[in-house]
């Protein structure tokens, strides 16, 4: 993170705080989170993207999806910078109402919500509900109607476009489990067997069937936009597009954006109704590697304005107010977990090497991403200074598993050691978040930093918790 240094002696601080002094307050493993770091980069994106879209005269919000991370403190960081929640479950939610952000600039997403979630979310009287399925349009309807309330909802679409990394790639047929399809000649939800809620007349006709013109079906997306717009329980805000995530070209979004702004007039032609909002998402990338490029907010938000503006323009509609949803783009680059260093064991490799495995004092339960997806990080000895000659190493952790790598190729000075501290970085973003109590290992604390002094967020849990949990 931007607060990182390094002293004479080779001392790592954060925002001046010493890892040493991090490690003796908080132990070790810990996730350190640079408090003035991840308040600049939701600064930086709601600045950015805010005066992008002003320049093609467009509302922007931006919404900090919790999934990343998510605790009081986060949640009231990034209400304080502007920022709205974009939260995926009822546990989300409820830290982003406890922390004080206002219903209203909370989003609600998920695939499968339950009642309870949903009923939360409407009397919490949150600012959206993105809708994913048919049956869930009708489910929120009911839970609304019975209360007399009206629900702000987004129906997230899938466009085919799918990105991450460097790549892109755009395909007709969806095979996940989010969203509806912009394909025509997709099963609706009636022909693929679905049961719908007992409200729902059993001689109702499939929604849009009525308008359509063409020989095909109409497609799963436009289907459920047909049915949103019925339903007077409902107030359809808009439009959603998510494409994936760590993209770090921005052509993905661009794409995207143009079949959802051609959706919303096609919807427009058929009802009459300009849907007022479109949502383009998360995934924007960061850098895990020295030597990596993240994707800059502000070339991002321009060549995103300058292509929703055309595409508007090529479609004949006016620009609706967008938002967007990174995560990782505004806690990542912010966190880093340090370790201490126990067993140090060098193993023969092929053709004669020697890989030198580095154990430390977490691993897997408090990062699952190497393991789950291969993701690199990099990695530091951050206590001294060492003047000895690099060694191929691997970091592993203490998990009874060979799959348990923490950094699966790094140069460490060939004198690591036990004791040694070691920091890996960029690890705030799907790390607390995904941690696991594997092997009964107690998740590490969220220790927070800034100007010089350190407070936790979330306490190191002990194996007591654990216990505590276990009704014998
Ligand atoms: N909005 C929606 C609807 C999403 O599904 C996601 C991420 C985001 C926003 C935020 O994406 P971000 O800006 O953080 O890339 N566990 C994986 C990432 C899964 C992301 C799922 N959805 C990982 O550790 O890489």
């Amino acid at each position: 993170s931007r607060g990182v240094s390094r002293d004479e002696s080779g001392v790592v601080a954060v925002a001046g705080v010493g890892v040493h002094d991090l490690a003796a307050q908080h132990g070790t493993p810990a996730y350190v989170l640079d408090e003035a770091d991840l308040r600049q980069r939701a600064a930086g994106y709601r600045r950015a993207f805010g005066s992008a879209f002003a320049e093609i005269g467009a509302g922007v919000d931006v919404y900090y999806a919790g999934k990343a991370f998510l605790s009081l403190a986060v949640a009231r960081w990034v209400h304080e910078e502007g920022l709205r929640v974009d939260t995926a479950t009822g546990g989300e939610l409820a830290i982003a109402l406890r922390a004080g952000v206002p219903g209203a600039h909370i989003g609600l997403h998920g695939n499968n919500k339950s009642d309870d979630e949903i009923v939360t979310a409407l009397e919490a009287g949150v600012g959206r509900i993105i809708v994913d399925s048919l049956v869930e349009i009708d489910r929120v309807a009911a839970l609304a109607g019975a209360r007399g309330l009206v629900a702000p909802v987004m129906v997230r679409v899938t466009t085919g476009v799918h990105a991450g990394g460097h790549e892109y790639i755009s395909t007709a047929h969806e095979d996940q489990k989010f969203g509806l399809s912009v394909a025509a000649g997709q099963p609706s939800a009636r022909s693929a067997g679905t049961t719908l809620p007992a409200d729902v007349a059993p001689d109702e006709r499939p929604a849009g069937r009525a308008g359509a013109r063409d020989a095909l079906p109409d497609s799963p997306a436009m289907t459920a936009l047909l049915r949103a717009v019925e339903r007077p329980e409902l107030h359809l805000l808009g439009i959603h597009s998510h494409i994936g995530s760590q993209i770090l070209d921005p052509t993905g979004f661009e794409v995207a954006a143009r079949v959802v702004l051609t959706l919303r007039a096609q919807l427009a032609e058929r009802t009459g109704v300009l849907v007022d909002e479109v949502d383009l998402g998360g995934g924007y990338g960061i850098a895990y590697l020295p030597g990596e490029v993240a994707l800059d907010p502000d070339r991002i938000a321009k060549d995103v304005a300058a292509s929703v503006a055309a595409s508007a323009a090529d479609v004949g509609t006016p620009l609706p107010r967008f938002s967007i949803e990174p995560g990782r783009a505004i806690v990542g680059p912010a966190g880093m977990t340090l370790y201490t260093v126990g067993t140090v064991k060098p193993v023969r490799i092929d053709d004669g090497r020697t890989r030198t495995y580095v154990s430390v004092d977490g691993g897997m339960s408090d990062n699952i991403r190497p393991a789950l997806y291969g993701a690199q990080y990099h990695a530091e000895i951050v206590g001294r200074r060492s003047d000895a000659e690099p060694v191929l190493a691997r970091v592993v952790g203490k998990h009874c598993e060979s799959g348990d790598i923490v950094v699966h190729e790094v140069q460490l000075p060939g004198d690591v050691r036990a004791g040694d501290l070691l920091a890996v970085a960029a690890t705030g973003a799907y790390g607390r978040s995904m941690a696991s109590n594997y092997n009964q290992v107690p998740r590490p604390p969220v220790v927070a930093v800034n100007a010089g002094a350190s407070r936790v967020l979330l306490r190191r849990e002990t194996v007591e918790d654990l216990l505590a949990l276990d009704q014998g």
